[in-house]
């Protein structure tokens, strides 16, 4: 017998959806069958689970650990952790980042993409969060990046912790070119990730040019690897806020460049907004990647939430929505097509960003579904919708009873 069926769910076609063994069996506009376990939509949203495709798990649920960050800048951000950072333990690491999954999953997100500091010289937090990843395996999907956080040549040890990051079971190799001691360095580490992907078989998530500078031109580096290496859709270029400060001269050049090549790109807007822009005075740059025009010249962007109270950043729900929310007023992308479009970027695009082969509502894959207190994504949006009920692979593992607003008309 079938176990679940979801009945009147939007598709955005009204359909009936049978679960069986954690997998979806059938999709119809009426099944006829019985189930064990019948629900009925009522004609809400019906979309596979969101896709977070940047955070920092190990530095989650850490803010005020030992002070909370009063500046609120980058810098200061970086010391506070840099003294938290020697109380790590695997326990530690782990406790926090599971909290921080189980909330993400009660909000729909099932697809994880965490960086993970390998300059750390004991490796805590990767073997940590290798760990956590078989751990939850059923219920929600982690990803992995080892992510260089102080450079790779800025230590001589950094190198080989980075390529024994690798060997220990990351699923991609990360890197923070802006941030290495030279321009010739920082051009050479990329070139290095990319090389440790090839020999590794893994994918690429580049820290790049997260800076204001309109000089940090390393996103050009990564896209003529892509290029001539042919490898564009494995490689995603996460930040990028220096191209919100390029002249469009240059800038128009990279869209053309682009054009050859698919690499993903990764906006953390909340974190962006927050941190980027504080050199300025006025008028002040939002600090932000080009979204927009990202999107309109044909690249596929994702967005994460990159902290939920951390030393860099006090707020976060664990909440895509609420980051789909924000794109869509900090891109400036208010057209019908284009919040559809920020929708996307926390559900299909994520998928692609992360190579995840059996994403989406499809019979044969698994049975990994949200319903939304919503009955289309442009209001999933606006009302900034908790999910109604998560399922994954086919086990109902969150329900949410979303808030009551009644007017009493006294
Ligand atoms: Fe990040």
């Amino acid at each position: 017998m079938t176990d679940i069926i979801l009945r009147h769910c939007r598709l955005p076609d009204e359909v009936d959806i049978a679960i069986e063994n954690g997998r979806i069996s059938h999709i119809a506009p009426k099944i006829e069958a019985a189930a064990a376990q019948e629900i009925d939509c009522a004609g809400k949203l019906v979309t596979p689970p969101f896709v977070e495709s940047h955070i920092h798990l190990d530095s989650v649920l850490a803010a005020g650990q030992p002070r909370f960050n009063q500046s609120g800048t980058l810098f200061e951000g970086i010391q506070i952790w840099g003294e938290r950072k020697q109380s790590l333990t695997a326990a530690d690491v782990k406790q926090r980042a599971r909290q921080a999954l189980e909330l993400m999953a009660t909000h729909g997100v099932l697809y994880v993409r965490t960086h993970v500091d390998v300059t750390e010289p004991r490796l805590i937090a990767l073997d940590a969060l290798l760990e956590l990843r078989e751990e939850v395996r059923d219920w929600t999907t982690l990803q992995i990046v080892a992510f260089p956080q102080d450079g790779v040549y800025s230590r001589p040890e950094n190198e080989e912790l980075l390529e024994e990051a690798l060997r220990r079971g990351a699923d991609a190799v990360g890197g923070i070119p802006h941030y290495e001691l030279t321009r010739e360095d920082g051009v050479r580490s990329v070139q290095r990730v990319f090389d440790l992907a090839e020999q590794y078989d893994r994918l690429i998530d580049i820290h790049c040019d997260e800076v204001d500078d309109d000089q940090s031109r390393f996103v050009e580096v990564m896209i003529a690897e892509a290029i001539k290496r042919g490898n564009g859709e494995r490689v995603s270029a996460s930040h990028t806020t220096a191209f919100g400060s390029y002249n469009d001269s240059y800038a128009f050049k990279l869209m053309g460049f682009l054009r050859r090549t698919n690499i993903n790109f990764i906006a953390n807007p909340l974190i962006n907004i927050t941190l980027q822009g504080r050199m300025d005075t006025y008028p002040k740059r939002r600090g932000l990647t080009r979204i927009k025009e990202l999107w309109q010249n044909g690249s596929n962007v994702s967005l994460g939430q990159d902290c939920i109270y951390d030393p860099w950043y006090i707020f976060g729900t664990g909440s895509m929505i609420g980051v789909a929310h924000m794109t869509v007023h900090l891109a400036q992308m208010t057209g019908l097509p284009e919040i559809d479009a920020c929708f996307d970027m926390i559900g299909i695009n994520g998928a692609k960003s992360l190579h995840i082969q059996d994403y989406g509502i499809k019979e044969g894959n698994p049975a990994n579904i949200v319903i939304l207190d919503a009955p289309d994504a442009f209001n999933a949006l606006r009302f900034q919708s908790i999910p109604l009920m998560v399922i994954s692979q086919g086990k109902i593992i969150a329900r949410n009873q979303p808030a009551v607003l009644s007017w009493l008309n006294p």
